[in-house]
């Protein structure tokens, strides 16, 4: 007999004891206003592997946080000899917190004005360590930061960065309110000599970003010089610095017969509220709406795109697949290494990466309690079939190569999406014979009421509740190994690529947004993270994006005792070779073009789960 079996063919008495029994070690937690797991029962735990490479990590991360600190001469407040022995054996005996000691919270410079870059030249000079210091650790500089101030990467970022969903067709429908376009003179920018804002408009080729909805997340402190600005902490010092958080506004275009969209013109603010339209003939000013812009994405990509939903998503699903689904259930078997590790790393985001005064706080430019409402808000209005990769470019009006050209994310979320669909297909196949093996498995029906009800994930469910039928399971199980493996890499691994080099990718500004025009370097400077900041972002983020451990395809031998499985499984993966050669190829066209390639969805780079 298969040990794998549909409740409804298995005639083991003891089958809905042993789920019970199984789904009693798990709870929800409401901590911050999403059904989460609360504890980590048996699967959930990260496998040995995933210890050995992230105690490997945080050895690596010690050691090179400690190179940039003696290489910049920077003194912070907090900074630690390299090698604390005593330290380290309490860490490790005591059961302490070992993330903590490896990558030290720095704390603060202690004068802000050492803390402030005067070139961008002090970035790459103070943060990053090219080669080995000394022996002792090493930082390099990132490919990003030799083409920081150019158009082009910015829009690269929108395209192919950490947070790459976001753009959507502008319509008159989606025309926003207090931002009118017909006032950017676009025949006067280089690359759009003869074009017009009108005839872009009507041929479809103009693209935004709208972030304006961010406001829900100003601090609206007592004494803060502006309601977005939050005191820059640690350890519930204020260090006398004010970090932002802007709700800006982004149009690009792409040009008549052009290879790519550009940038055209940022608005960081309400024009109410005095915030000039910026386009790239505007020096420093448009820099610093540059830096706005992207503090906003960014700040949006940790809270939203990252956390809420990847992690905050894949949490609900894992839980109901415990609760509702014997382990003998085929389901059950195809899920679980996707699960492998969320719920632990969840548990830890949870009760320490996302408190107040911790990592992502003293990051992104709003204070983190004032995000809660918003992740919230965000994550249980996201449409689980409304954004199924294909359905969510085409809702946005950004699913036509033809209008918008080289799309790395698109592109490459295509061709993962069609892969793993056809290989859930083949599973489903296997199982379900007909719609009514579908009806008939009350264990299935549970799990996905479960997940619409009580995991309030929107829409998981069609309207009358449960699993209409194969295609509509097909589709559910490829929408959360989508998200689980390719969308989590997608928005994760750029974190230690991309977002290393602060320029280019900050999470915050530390100025107010420009007004009027005629910036300096100077003022363009001073909106920029300091330089304390920068060597903190490289140290959580490179902590982020730094284990990538399973491989999607590569299901630990689970199948081998089903050989129609395993011979389903071995297709899939052969389709996933197949990806990563056309991706290297398309690769050497976009680098070409914007100088950059897109690695984030390369099969041979996707965990099977969320474990970091
Ligand atoms: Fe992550």
């Amino acid at each position: 007999m298969s040990a794998y079996l549909l409740p409804q063919n298995d005639d083991r008495e003891k089958r809905a004891a042993e789920l019970a029994d199984a789904a009693s070690k798990y709870k929800y937690n409401m901590d911050i206003g999403i059904p989460l797991i609360d504890s980590e029962g048996p699967d959930d735990a990260n496998k040995l592997d995933w210890k050995i490479k992230i105690f490997a990590l945080l050895l690596r991360l010690r050691k090179n946080v400690q190179a940039i600190c003696d290489k910049s001469g920077l003194k912070f407040q907090e900074a630690r000899p390299v090698r604390d022995i005593p330290r380290l054996v309490s860490v490790l005996t005591s059961g302490g917190d070992t993330v903590e000691y490896f990558t030290p919270d720095l704390g603060f410079v202690a004068s802000p004005q050492e803390s402030r870059p005067t070139s961008i030249k002090d970035y790459t000079d103070k943060v990053f360590v090219d080669r080995d210091h000394n022996n002792r650790g090493s930082a390099p500089l990132p490919e990003m930061a030799h083409v920081w101030d150019s158009d082009l990467t910015f829009a690269y970022n929108f395209l192919a960065g950490p947070n790459p969903a976001m753009l959507q067709r502008f319509t008159p429908q989606t025309k926003p309110v207090d931002f009118d376009l017909t006032t950017v003179d676009l025949g006067s920018l280089s690359e759009f000599g003869g074009d017009t804002m009108e005839r872009a408009i009507r041929e479809g080729r103009v693209y935004f970003v709208d972030h304006t909805d961010l406001r829900a997340i100003f601090a609206h402190l007592p004494n803060a010089p502006a309601p977005n600005a939050a005191p820059r902490t640690f350890k519930s010092e204020v260090s006398g610095d004010w970090k932002y958080i802007y709700a800006p506004y982004a149009v690009f275009v792409v040009p008549p017969d052009g290879k790519h969209m550009l940038p055209v013109a940022i608005r960081c603010g309400l024009k109410t509220e005095g915030n000039h339209i910026y386009t790239p003939k505007d020096g420093y000013s448009w820099r610093m709406a540059r830096v706005c812009m992207l503090a906003a994405h960014n700040n949006h990509h940790e809270v939203v795109s990252h956390l809420g939903l990847t992690h905050l998503l894949i949490d609900p699903i894992c839980m109901a697949t415990r609760l509702r689904l014997h382990s003998r259930h085929p389901v059950y078997r195809l899920l679980n290494p996707h699960f492998e590790g969320t719920a632990s790393v969840n548990i830890g985001a949870r009760t320490s990466l996302i408190l107040p005064e911790r990592s992502v706080d003293r990051l992104v430019g709003s204070k983190i309690e004032r995000n809660y409402p918003y992740l919230q808000e965000q994550r249980l209005g996201y449409s689980f079939r409304g954004n199924f990769p294909k359905v969510r470019a085409a809702s946005r009006g950004v699913d036509d190569a033809s209008l918008l050209p080289n799309y790395p994310y698109r592109e490459d979320a295509a061709l993962i999406w069609d892969a793993i669909h056809s290989w859930v297909s083949d599973y489903v196949s296997i199982w379900y014979h007909s719609e009514a093996d579908i009806r008939a498995d009350y264990e299935l029906q549970a799990w996905a009421n479960e997940i619409n009800d009580i995991g309030k994930v929107k829409d998981f469910c069609l309207s009358g509740g449960g699993v209409h039928g194969r295609d509509d399971l097909i589709d559910l199980l490829t929408m959360t190994i989508f998200t689980a493996g390719p969308q989590h890499a997608a928005v994760n691994f750029p974190q230690g690529r991309e977002m290393l080099f602060v320029p280019v990718n900050p999470m915050a500004g530390y100025a107010p947004a420009p007004m009027g025009h005629g910036h300096t370097e100077a003022d363009f400077l001073r909106i920029l993270p300091p330089l304390d900041v920068a060597v903190q972002t490289w140290s959580v983020l490179n902590l982020l994006a730094g284990v990538n451990n399973t491989r999607l395809g590569d299901y630990r031998g689970a199948f081998l005792t089903h050989p129609v499985s395993e011979a389903y499984n071995l297709k899939f993966r052969a389709n996933l070779l197949m990806i990563e050669g056309k991706i290297n190829s398309a690769n050497r066209i976009r680098r070409g073009i914007y100088g950059l390639d897109y690695v984030h969805l390369l099969p041979s780079r996707i965990p099977a789960s969320i474990n970091i």
